[in-house]
């Protein structure tokens, strides 16, 4: 068992909250991915055509820049990587975090918060974010409800 990073981004406190369960669970440490600029209620208004989440989404070369580069990538072999899902898949904060990074030999395990969604099509969307020597793992979606012995349990059935 080498080194571990929980690496989230949380734009309400779901996967958050979530992602330091599971950095206790894990033994890992853990790092928020922060946008440069945070996003607003307003923002996050998925109803709204014209809010600054629908409109990045709708563009999934778009890079929401990142507040810092300063999670240490170099000293772990597993990073998971946690986010809330956004019209079906990672929003592209975590491309922008993949690519600020070198992943290479690294395996990359996803865990996401949902109002009900699976990953869909993320593994996809990250895969060219990334190294052809990062393994890329589709963990798992939660509800948010998790209890750290559920995480424990979930971390050990992946073997890493
Ligand atoms: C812009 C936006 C798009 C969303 N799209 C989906 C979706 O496609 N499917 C889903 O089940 N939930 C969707 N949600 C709900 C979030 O995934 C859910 O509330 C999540 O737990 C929020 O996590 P956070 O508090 O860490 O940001 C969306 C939320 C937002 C703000």
């Amino acid at each position: 068992m080498g080194n571990k990073l929980v690496a989230y981004f949380s734009a309400s406190g779901v996967t958050g909250n979530v992602a330091k369960t599971l950095a206790e669970a894990a033994g890992a440490d853990l790092y928020e991915i922060k946008p440069e600029v945070p996003y607003t209620k307003v923002d996050l208004n998925w109803q709204d055509k014209k809010a600054r989440s629908t409109i990045e989404m709708n563009d999934k070369s778009y890079r929401p820049a990142i507040a810092d580069k300063d999670a240490d990538i170099k000293k772990y072999d597993v990073v998971f990587v946690g986010f809330p899902v956004w019209w079906y898949v990672a929003p592209t904060i975590i491309n922008t975090f993949l690519e600020s990074y070198d992943f290479s030999g690294k395996t990359i395990v996803l865990f996401a918060t949902s109002g009900g969604s699976g990953f869909g099509k993320t593994e996809e969307n990250l895969k060219n974010s990334v190294s052809t020597s990062t393994v890329i793992k589709e963990g798992k979606v939660f509800s948010g409800k998790q209890t750290k012995a559920d995480l424990a349990a979930w971390v050990n059935s992946l073997g890493i």
